[in-house]
């Protein structure tokens, strides 16, 4: 693109998603990332399973293979993720309730000690509501209760007392019973003094359902709390075979999101889920659908990059 990289369109971080095998690996990738954005985030190599697989047994390659990138290049980090129910190491999923809480503490105040200083913004709790809004049973909601979200952030905080902490969702970009569930909880949490400061909207979206309404006023109204706002893992699914038609609904998509951040000034970054159809987890999870990121399989820009950076 003749415009110059994308991360000097806008005074958002600009992020993608990236992964520490593809960084090693792949040179053109590397060299795109490098470019195109200001603000990464480990795909896989922060998630509890990835790190602690086996209980007392760390690997932290891939996390300090990516921290170590970014410092080299200058690059800001967002941290993902401390607490889910997904990619959660079996031997977790056994433990009673007073030593899980016990060990969650732990596991937080390990894993954000160790990058203390270097992660802009963490996503602490990741997926915690159902689609109705309701608490999703995940074990850590079922042993320690509703409290484990505070508690968690309390421990973030206590670990790496700068970083900026986050609960994340997906389906949490329009106005719905979901995001409505998101807004009071974080509307209660500053109410107690909870150490939270955003609410990070993943923007998994796919052509197949139409574009969230209420994105805007969604975004507005968490900003109103006093929260800052980060689009976390935007993509764009579209229903195979790719078309040229399909392409330009697909950047319509990406724009809406784009524009929707930058209507409220609190929307402080814009990262996606990856940033090449080379390496997406798209096409493995949702049959039928692919080509959901902003370039091509042989990093060239597709039309939504040249939208938003045209
Ligand atoms: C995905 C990764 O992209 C895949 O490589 C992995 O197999 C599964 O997880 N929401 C999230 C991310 O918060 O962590 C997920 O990442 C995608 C959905």
């Amino acid at each position: 693109s003749a415009a110059g990289p994308l991360k000097h369109t806008t005074n958002r971080y600009v992020g993608s998603a990236v992964a520490a095998q593809h960084l090693a690996a792949e040179a053109d990738y590397k060299k795109v990332l490098t470019r195109e954005f200001d603000s990464v985030t480990p795909e896989n190599e922060m998630k509890w399973g990835t790190v602690e697989a086996v209980r007392g047994q760390y690997d932290w390659s891939g996390a300090d293979a990516i921290v170590d990138y970014a410092r080299r290049t200058g690059k800001s980090i967002r941290g993902h993720t401390l607490i889910w129910h997904s990619q959660l190491p079996d031997w977790v999923g056994g433990l009673e309730a007073a030593e899980l809480r016990e060990v969650v503490k732990d596991h937080i105040r390990t894993e954000a000690g160790r990058y203390r200083g270097k992660i802009r913004a963490w996503d602490v709790v990741n997926e915690a509501f159902n689609e109705d809004g309701t608490r999703r049973p995940t074990v850590f909601q079922e042993k320690l209760g509703d409290r484990y979200i505070a508690d968690a952030f309390r421990w973030a905080h206590a670990a790496d007392p700068k970083a900026k902490l986050y609960i994340n969702d997906y389906n949490v970009e329009g106005l719905n019973p979901k995001s409505d569930a998101m807004y009071e909880l974080v509307k209660s949490l500053k109410r107690q003094g909870v150490p939270i400061h955003g609410v990070g909207i993943q923007a998994h979206l796919s052509l197949m359902y139409g574009f969230p309404s209420g994105m805007k006023e969604n975004i507005a109204r968490f900003a109103a709390l006093g929260l800052d706002v980060a689009i976390t893992e935007a993509d764009v699914r579209i229903p195979l075979p790719v078309t040229p038609e399909k392409l330009e609904d697909q950047a319509d998509y990406f724009e809406q999101v784009w524009d929707a951040c930058h209507a409220v000034r609190r929307c402080v970054e814009f990262t996606t889920w990856g940033f090449t159809d080379r390496h997406s987890w798209v096409p493995d999870v949702f049959p039928g659908e692919g080509a959901a990121c902003l370039f091509d399989e042989n990093l060239a820009p597709k039309p939504a990059y040249t939208r938003l950076n045209p």
